[in-house]
């Protein structure tokens, strides 16, 4: 700053200093001056040795400028840093182990837009084969609601505007969940159907790396159309601020833009088993049923 300063100064200086040109189409000078007198010039010539022009404030002006930018910088340099945000400050300190070991506790993620029916089947297999449910999005719906929370009303515009709520609140959510479950059962063993999760890249990595990595996504494939259907239906009833037309629209587009590249990269490492969802409930339960012990066997 003080260079420019200083720069634009002397340029100024220099365009004040540059004499008269010739005119086009005049065969004289416009001014005719003494030798030595510029055509600006109006007091009396300075004498030999004086300096008409007056310096002093431009210095005065580039030393101000020049301290003042030193005194900012020091002043910003003094600031501390701003605090992250809340949701960042609960973030765990990064772990080189996750909190839980595969070898004793099994973890399905559950996956489909909204509307696929992934609640419905989790419900069925929680029936016959004893898995702890945990949705996320009942999860944050809980912490959203419970008194002195200070991450609800932050959780309840990223609900309303189907918006992914930032990771760290949710997978410490889930956490605190396996935690609880594990604390009551012998040996800390314990299976687990993770629904609604990972929605982002972002909550699938940091789950893996710090609370536990999956076995598998179970991914319930159903088109828009039938999806939108049956929220509208569910909405009749349901009480969700977010079973409406417009918050409906917002969750597709999240669904296909955010949550579809994360089933997309677990397909890529061959841990995606995929059910067809369209069908009555019955009969996608069936197909779960079978897929799921082709591939963790009778007895898992
Ligand atoms: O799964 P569910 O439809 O109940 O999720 C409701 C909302 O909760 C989502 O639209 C999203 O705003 C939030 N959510 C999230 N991250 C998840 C699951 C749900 O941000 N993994
Ligand atoms: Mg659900």
């Amino acid at each position: 700053m003080a260079h420019a300063l200083s720069r634009m100064l002397s340029r100024r200086m220099c365009q004040q200093w540059t004499p008269l040109q010739k005119t086009p189409g005049s065969t004289s000078r416009v001014l005719r001056q003494p030798a030595g007198r510029h055509a600006y010039a109006t007091g009396p010539n300075p004498r030999p040795g004086q300096n008409p022009f007056k310096i002093w404030p431009f210095i005065a002006i580039t030393l101000a400028g020049t301290g003042s930018y030193i005194l900012m910088v020091r002043s910003r340099t003094d600031m501390a840093p701003p605090p992250p945000p809340p949701h960042e400050q609960i973030a765990a300190p990064k772990k080189d182990t996750p909190t839980f070991s595969p070898a004793s506790v099994t973890v399905l993620f559950v996956l489909g837009g909204p509307g696929a029916g992934k609640g419905t089947q989790c419900a069925n297999l929680v029936r016959d084969y004893h898995f702890t449910h945990l949705s996320a999005g009942d999860l944050l719906r809980a912490e959203q609601d419970r008194e002195g929370s200070e991450f609800g009303s932050l959780i309840k515009e990223y609900i309303r505007d189907g918006k992914i709520v930032p990771m760290e609140v949710t997978v410490q959510l889930l956490e605190n969940a396996m935690t609880a479950t594990l604390e009551k059962t012998k040996g800390g063993r314990g299976k687990f159907l993770i629904d609604g999760f990972p929605r982002q890249m972002d909550q699938a990595l940091k789950f893996e790396e710090s609370v536990c990595p999956a076995k598998f996504v179970l991914f319930f494939d159903c088109p828009e159309q039938e999806m939108q259907r049956r929220l509208l239906d569910r909405g009749k009833t349901s009480g969700r601020s977010d079973d409406n037309a417009e918050s409906i629209k917002k969750r597709f587009k999240t669904f296909v833009e955010t949550s579809m590249p994360v089933v997309d990269y677990f397909d890529g490492q061959g841990r995606v088993v995929k059910v067809v969802a369209t069908k009555s409930p019955e009969q996608v339960y069936k197909e779960t049923r079978e897929k799921l012990e082709a591939r963790l066997g009778k007895n898992f």
